[in-house]
């Protein structure tokens, strides 16, 4: 095993099996993951990359992408990110990756901090992405439940995203998920300048039912 596998050990780091019987491992964002997250999203269809556009994987975007790229960058170094959490959350990214056994990239889920939260803890707002040949085969929905557990163990309390409307996947796994519609809003592809209509929903962590799988967090760094 390598130095860098070793690194990643510090994190967040858990196995999930699929129903097909594959394992995968799902592990906290390092700085060596930004090249392979960049690799597989140019490697999805155009129908994923419609429903999933953060800005910092469209290098065409120049400031706005070289701006977010860096507090990714920025996010991964512990200290940094613990400062940016005390004095400028919305800064702070919180990112996580699955590996197949061949240790390549086949999902990616990311957190960006909002604001904190009159009582407690932070909001969030978040995306999600499984690599075309593995979706349909339940990755998704382990995806969405470990991360609610990453985000509840890194004082992350309400959950805010927006799911384009005709998503029915994502619309019908964040249901799943305990996740509530707020209502439809218009957004605007950050790529493409075109609006969408998209469902804003919200998952509230304070919730026991809402971590699935909270209690056998192993979160460290
Ligand atoms: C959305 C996404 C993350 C889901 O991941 P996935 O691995 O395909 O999801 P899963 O296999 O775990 O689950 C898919 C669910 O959708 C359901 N589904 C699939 N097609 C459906 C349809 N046409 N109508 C209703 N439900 C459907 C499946 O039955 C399954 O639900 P179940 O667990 O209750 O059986 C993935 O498809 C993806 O990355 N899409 C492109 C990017 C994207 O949309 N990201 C979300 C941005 S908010």
């Amino acid at each position: 095993m390598t130095r860098d596998h070793e690194r990643h050990q510090t994190g967040f780091r858990r196995n999930i099996r699929l129903r097909d019987g594959s394992l995968l491992l799902i592990r906290s964002f390092s700085l060596n993951d930004l090249f392979s997250i960049h690799r597989m999203y140019s490697s999805l269809s155009a129908e994923s990359k419609s429903s999933f556009h953060p800005i910092f994987l469209q290098p065409k975007l120049r400031l706005s992408w070289l701006l977010d790229e860096t507090l990714q960058v920025l996010s991964c170094v512990s200290f940094v990110r613990n400062l940016l959490m005390k004095i400028f959350p919305r800064a702070v990214y919180l990112s996580l990756v699955v590996l197949n056994s061949q240790q390549k990239t086949v999902a990616f889920t990311y957190y960006k901090l909002r604001k904190r939260l009159a009582g407690n803890g932070f909001e969030a707002e978040g995306g999600t992405v499984v690599k075309d040949d593995y979706q349909g085969r339940g990755l998704g929905l382990e995806l969405l439940r470990h991360r609610a557990d990453f985000a509840y163990a890194n004082g992350i309390r309400r959950l805010r995203s927006w799911v384009h409307a005709d998503n029915i996947k994502m619309v019908h796994l964040s249901q799943k998920l305990n996740y509530q519609k707020v209502g439809l809003v218009q957004r605007r592809n950050p790529q493409t300048g075109k609006l969408y209509s998209a469902w804003e929903m919200i998952l509230q962590l304070d919730c026991p039912e809402n971590t699935a799988v909270k209690k056998e967090a192993t979160i460290g760094e």
